[in-house]
């Protein structure tokens, strides 16, 4: 499986952005990962973090430092990674006093940077000018003024703006505290990765206003050796594709299994999926495994995902409604409504891409249900539109494979952006994809 996207993008930015010197990274999302790849451009755009290829999955980024940072002379394209330009924007640039804009694919340009980003921002100095609902492109401003002590409480469940949030402050914090509250834990890579770069006092406490981050003091962060862990988000797609085609045994090794990402796989196996985990160890500060799928009905059956689990499958829904519409019975997704703003409007795609494809779905703000047909009666035959979006297109792939005719897809280009080989290696495991272009 590729290296993680989320602890990737965070390796180039501590590493190239917070720290001086050389940071390495084993494993990281950087090859042919065009998300990770736009983050490493960024980071030189800034002055110099630069990002060096040492051979295979060995990567090593020479860290300037904020105080290294300096104005990009063009327009930073990101591509169309909402973390990494969250993170850039909202985080490492809100307090250098550098001005930059920000673009990126039309995917990017259409999700709400107002509200998320650019409000947390201004709490540090920052200013920022946008499109409509402070879409991109976008020029930042950065907030060079006296380092202020901020709380604030993320008003949704975003890791990618709690992140921002946590890196403005350890740049930015005079001797006192920044504080995050987040209502819902989500994803917390970035408060492990502050506290392993040595020098972030990071303190967490579950209170009843939700999870309190607290970061004492500037910290001073020393380049570290990173290894990333593969990552649980793609490998959902093989471990999915396993449980609904016949005959599949698959082992999926060395996944990362953060309980903050994990949410997915105790979903399946609450729905009764063959899906064990072998080798539990620790990597690199996170939990790692080795995952078993088997193909698995006639005893999957749909269920209804507790809500308070969303956050930690919030990208794996997509792949989800796919074994649902394989399983028996009704599958209830509820507490869902950040997937309207994700790389694409993500329960309107796979809603109409299963429906195109014989499978029942309602939907509503921030809900929808998967009727289940059982195993093998999907129908298929159906095209599917991607949105620019990597895990509709893969979903898609998997809905084609366990389908009773083949599942077409308007576009696989976005497939790259998180999972470069996801074409040969499917392949490999004996999936049929066909290019209609070839
Ligand atoms: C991510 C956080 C999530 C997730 C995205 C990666 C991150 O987004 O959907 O793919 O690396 O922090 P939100 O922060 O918008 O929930």
């Amino acid at each position: 499986m590729p290296g993680d996207k989320s602890i990737s993008h965070r390796s180039l930015i501590l590493g190239g952005a917070l720290s001086v010197g050389e940071t390495r990274i084993e494993g990281g999302l950087l090859e042919g990962g065009e998300d990770v790849l736009a983050t490493a451009a960024a980071m030189r755009a800034f002055g110099g973090a630069e990002v060096e290829h040492l051979g295979p999955g060995e990567w090593r980024v020479n860290g300037v430092g904020v105080g290294g940072f300096a104005e990009p002379e063009d327009v930073v394209d990101c591509g169309n990674a909402g973390t990494g330009v969250r993170l850039i924007m909202g985080g490492t640039m809100a307090t250098t006093g550098i001005t930059a804009t920000f673009t990126g694919d039309a995917s990017l340009r259409s999700r709400p940077m107002g509200g998320r980003v650019t409000d947390p921002m201004a709490l540090f100095g920052a200013q920022s000018v946008g499109r409509a609902g402070g879409r991109l492109p976008m020029t930042v401003v950065g907030g060079a003024a006296d380092p202020v002590p901020v709380r604030y409480v993320v008003p949704m469940p975003s890791a990618q703006v709690k992140s921002a949030v946590l890196l403005a402050g350890g740049l930015n914090a005079p001797p006192g505290q920044t504080v995050v509250v987040e209502k819902e834990a989500t994803r917390d890579h970035t408060e492990r990765m502050l506290a392993g770069f040595g020098g972030a006092e990071i303190s967490v406490e579950d209170t009843d206003e939700g999870r309190v981050i607290t970061l004492t003091g500037q910290p001073e962060l020393k380049p570290q050796d990173i290894v990333v862990p593969r990552d649980p988000s793609s490998a959902a797609f093989p471990v999915c594709a396993a449980l609904i085609v016949p005959g599949s045994d698959v082992l999926v090794p060395n996944i990362g299994l953060n309980p903050t990402r994990a949410g997915l796989f105790d979903t399946l196996r609450e729905m009764g999926a063959d899906l064990t985990y072998e080798n539990m160890r620790e990597e690199g500060g996170e939990p790692v495994a080795d995952l078993r799928a088997k193909y698995s009905p006639p005893d999957m059956q749909g269920i209804e995902v507790p809500p308070e689990r969303a956050a930690s499958m919030i990208d794996e829904y997509p792949v989800l409604s796919v074994v649902a519409a394989n399983a028996t019975g009704q599958t209830v997704m509820r507490g869902v409504k950040e997937l309207r703003v994700k790389e694409s409007d993500r329960i309107e795609a796979m809603a109409s891409g299963l429906r195109a494809n014989g499978v029942t779905v309602e939907d509503g703000d921030d809900w929808w249900i998967v009727t289940g047909l059982g195993a093998g009666n999907v129908p298929g035959g159906g095209t599917a539109a991607s949105h620019l979006d990597h895990r509709i297109a893969m979903s898609f792939m998997c809905l084609g494979m366990a389908a009773q005719k083949p599942v077409s897809l308007d576009d696989g280009g976005p497939i790259a952006t998180s999972f470069p080989i996801f074409e040969p290696l499917m392949a490999g495991l004996g999936a049929q994809l066909v290019r209609a272009n070839a």
